[in-house]
């Protein structure tokens, strides 16, 4: 078993999702590669000590990043800090000679990611990847697969969406996402675009051009302090893309929702596919179903499938019992540190999001923005 000796920046609620997946590393079955916890960083002391309190192996606990880069015994790093702080972080790991788990949006906007992809291009013997676990479900995952064998005919439509409904309560205090300053002019496309556009990008399925419309309900919440504080960031976006599938040559209408305030729904991932021959539909609200309809002339039938434990990587869990949210997040992990270790992924669908997908999300959003700002169908050049 090789071990991976890892520091964690930014010791938030993603930090500890890491923590928590590599401490129930055992439940991966033909792994030669494990994560080892060395180290933690973050600005304040008092989220690093769950950290240590739980983690023998971990033998420094820092507040300032640049001695967790500067430590010879951390061989990858995962930041997982506000969007304001992922050019200057990740640049300066990679720089350092740390593989990198980045956290979406891999930038702040355009710029910042542009920042990051040069300095990869300066380190090639660094292996970079962006957090992106939804796809991991065993019902994506079978879906993915059936649109590598384009099982699907001619692609009609693709709808895609991230909602969850966690602004919908005005009373809910302020926090960095709800700031240009630390989430950028983004808003919940950047927050939220990577999670329904990492399938789509994956499967070369680039828009052409975009109508992106773009919402902000509430004008102020309460700030630390209880007084009225300015929203500054947009809370939903919808856009609809001119899509070209690679596999036909042909083009369909592909929806992109990401939102904050989508009443009745605590946090569902959707994705929903419509082909000639065959139809998918996935959401995390039933994450144990995937619905299929396949036409070959006569009666249209929607069937509904139990999952259960299909996992890419496989686990000790038996194959009958239902998938949460931690077991995608191990999945995601167990994709990051295998295709460190090998350079390479099972399939095409099960490796985590690359950094020039990340690039092609942000031309994405960049056209979004303008698109609404203007409010007119504007271009997106992939290059
Ligand atoms: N993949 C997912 O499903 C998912 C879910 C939520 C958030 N995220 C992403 O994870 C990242 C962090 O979000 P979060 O929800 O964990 O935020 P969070 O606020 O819970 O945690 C961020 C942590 O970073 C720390 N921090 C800030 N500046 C730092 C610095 N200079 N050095 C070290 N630590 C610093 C903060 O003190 C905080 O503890 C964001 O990019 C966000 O978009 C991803």
């Amino acid at each position: 078993m090789k071990d991976i000796r890892f520091g964690i920046i930014g010791c938030g609620l993603m930090g500890r999702e890491f923590a928590s997946a590599a401490a129930r590393w055992c439940h991966l079955q033909q792994m030669d590669a494990r994560p080892v916890l060395a180290a933690v960083c973050d600005t304040t002391p008092e989220p690093l000590r769950w950290f240590t309190d739980n983690f023998a192996g971990i033998k420094q606990s820092t507040t300032k990043y640049e001695e967790l880069l500067a430590n010879p015994a951390v061989d990858a790093v995962y930041i997982a800090v506000p969007h304001n702080l992922h050019a200057r972080l990740y640049c300066d790991a990679i720089a350092a000679g740390k593989h990198l788990m980045g956290e979406k949006p891999f930038g702040i906007d355009l710029a910042a990611n542009r920042a990051i992809q040069s300095a990869l291009k300066k380190n090639p013997a660094i292996f970079a990847r962006c957090s992106s676990e939804f796809p991991f479900f065993p019902a994506m995952q079978r879906i993915c697969r059936m649109i590598e064998r384009a099982e699907f005919g001619t692609i009609l439509e693709v709808n895609a969406s991230f909602q969850h409904s966690s602004d919908l309560d005005p009373a809910k205090p302020m926090n960095w996402k709800r700031t240009i300053a630390a989430n950028g002019e983004y808003g919940c496309l950047g927050d939220l675009g990577m999670h329904p556009l990492h399938v789509p990008l994956r499967a070369g399925w680039l828009p052409r051009n975009v109508r992106a419309i773009l919402t902000r309900l509430y004008a102020q919440r309460p700030g630390r302090d209880g007084k009225p504080t300015t929203c500054e960031t947009w809370d939903n976006a919808t856009l609809l893309c001119e899509t070209a599938d690679p596999q036909t040559g042909t083009t369909f209408p592909m929806t992109i929702k990401t939102q904050r305030i989508a009443p009745g729904e605590k946090n569902s991932w959707n994705f929903e596919i419509l082909g000639s021959r065959r139809c998918a539909r996935f959401s995390t609200k039933q994450a144990n179903t995937i619905q299929l309809l396949d036409y070959t002339g006569g009666e249209q039938c929607w069937q509904q499938i139990d999952m259960g434990h299909e996992m890419t990587y496989p686990t000790i869990t038996g194959g009958i019992f239902e998938t949460g949210f931690p077991d995608v997040i191990l999945q995601m992990w167990a994709a990051f540190v295998s295709e460190l270790a090998h350079r390479k992924t099972p399939g095409k669908f099960t490796g985590c999001v690359t950094p020039q997908e990340t690039y092609l999300h942000h031309k994405i959003l960049t056209a979004a923005l303008e698109s609404h700002r203007t409010a007119s169908v504007v271009k997106i050049d992939p290059n």
